[in-house]
């Protein structure tokens, strides 16, 4: 047989969702097993969304849709992003994807040449760097250190642009660290990409879930400048605990927005038309943004408990990220022990032995380009966190 696709072959597959569905398997055989892995909210979706979608149904609105999403859905986006980061949009700006993830890989189809460089600080999401491949690209890493809350300086990020640089991918707040950038600091990373003619991606689906001390602002609104070089990607699934409906969005001009709706229209047609009524449902009633509310004020607890109950823990240590659901644990102390008889050089090591010891699940820092760390979510109940990190603990001692 005659060889398949280069880009195809060398793309990894998920980490984290392939470590979650380890864990599910674990738990499925009757093992106790905890899974702090995966990047979705455990509450269920608010019955005025599920609502709208039964609604939806009842009303035979099942037909296509066109391929940038209904205009109430894109109408109700843009009233958000307004209400939510004062930046201004119309409709035609919006494009409706199938989940965030399906949005960032139709704007990089949307910019990325084969050769180009896309930036990417690092720690990063671990789709960033496959999504840049499949469009032909090459992501180029620019590595943080958690002395700076793992976020790029204006500096790092010049010394990693060359002439075949394209774009830069943030992630504010960050999916691994759950950090977030100040005003200050995202102003002299527009100026870095002004001065060289960059694309920024900015992925802000956790813009809702900050507690207050960065306060959230968006890429966009920055200046005119950044406006325009900006496609925001954004969503439901993290704010609204609506993961499995999915349905992202990106947020840029006109002409790219045009650019990426083609290219929907191509392949998926457009997202599933039931999940683009719950989501205009979900961004626009009040008592859903009380109940998005709520779930962020129970994220605060879960995190002012779990960042303080790691810190107690001898040989780990972690700081107090800003926005999001992740810690980022500190383990280096612990490598190069041996551990559930497993000797631990890496992340990895420290992940494996640590599902298989104490049926703790977790993803290893590599997964997102560090070692040294690991990441936590605490997306999950209060209970199964105490549980949890007293189970590390244990394994620990
Ligand atoms: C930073 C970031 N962007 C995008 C996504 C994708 O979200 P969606 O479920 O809308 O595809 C995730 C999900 O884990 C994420 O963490």
């Amino acid at each position: 047989m005659k060889p398949i696709s280069k880009i195809a072959e060398n793309i990894a597959p998920s980490s984290t969702l392939a470590l979650d569905a380890q864990a599910k398997a674990l738990a499925e055989t009757g093992k106790p097993v905890l899974s702090f892995c995966a990047g979705e909210p455990d509450f269920p979706t608010p019955r005025a969304v599920k609502d709208a979608a039964i609604r939806a149904i009842e009303e035979n609105k099942t037909k296509y849709t066109p391929s940038a999403g209904i205009l109430t859905l894109r109408e109700a986006i843009c009233t958000r992003l307004f209400e939510d980061t004062g930046v201004s949009y119309k409709p035609n700006q919006i494009v409706v994807a199938s989940g965030a993830k399906h949005s960032i890989f139709i704007a990089l189809q949307a910019i990325v040449n084969p050769g180009d460089e896309v930036a990417l600080p690092a720690p990063y999401w671990v789709t960033y760097a496959e999504a840049v491949r499949q469009a032909g690209g090459t992501p180029v890493f620019v590595q943080t250190r958690e002395e700076d809350n793992f976020l790029i300086s204006a500096k790092a990020l010049e010394a990693a642009i060359t002439a075949k640089t394209k774009a830069l991918i943030l992630n504010n707040p960050s999916n691994p660290t759950g950090m977030m950038y100040s005003e200050p600091q995202l102003r002299e990373i527009a100026d870095i990409a002004q001065k060289h003619d960059l694309y920024v991606l900015s992925d802000e689906i956790y813009y809702r879930l900050t507690y207050g001390k960065v306060p959230f602002v968006s890429f966009a609104a920055l200046s005119q400048d950044a406006y325009d070089r900006t496609i925001t990607i954004n969503g439901v699934s993290k704010s609204y605990a609506m993961t499995g409906w999915r349905i992202g969005y990106s947020a840029s001009s006109p002409k790219l927005a045009a650019i990426q709706s083609n290219y929907l229209s191509h392949s998926t047609s457009a997202p599933s038309t039931v999940s683009q009524w719950a989501a205009a449902a979900a961004l626009s009633l009040p008592e859903v943004q009380a109940e998005s509310e709520q779930m962020r004020e129970e994220f605060l607890k879960r995190r002012d408990f779990a960042v303080a109950r790691v810190n107690t823990i001898n040989g780990l240590s972690c700081k107090t990220p800003d926005g999001a659901f992740y810690i980022m644990i500190n383990i280096t102390r612990q490598l190069g022990r041996t551990l559930g008889g497993r000797k631990i050089a890496t992340a990895d090591d420290f992940c494996a032995a640590l599902l298989d010891t104490a049926l703790v699940a977790a993803v290893p820092g590599t997964a997102f380009g560090i070692d040294g760390y690991v990441r936590f979510s605490y997306a999950a109940a209060m209970d199964d966190i105490e549980q949890g990190l007293s189970r590390i603990e244990k394994f620990l001692s």
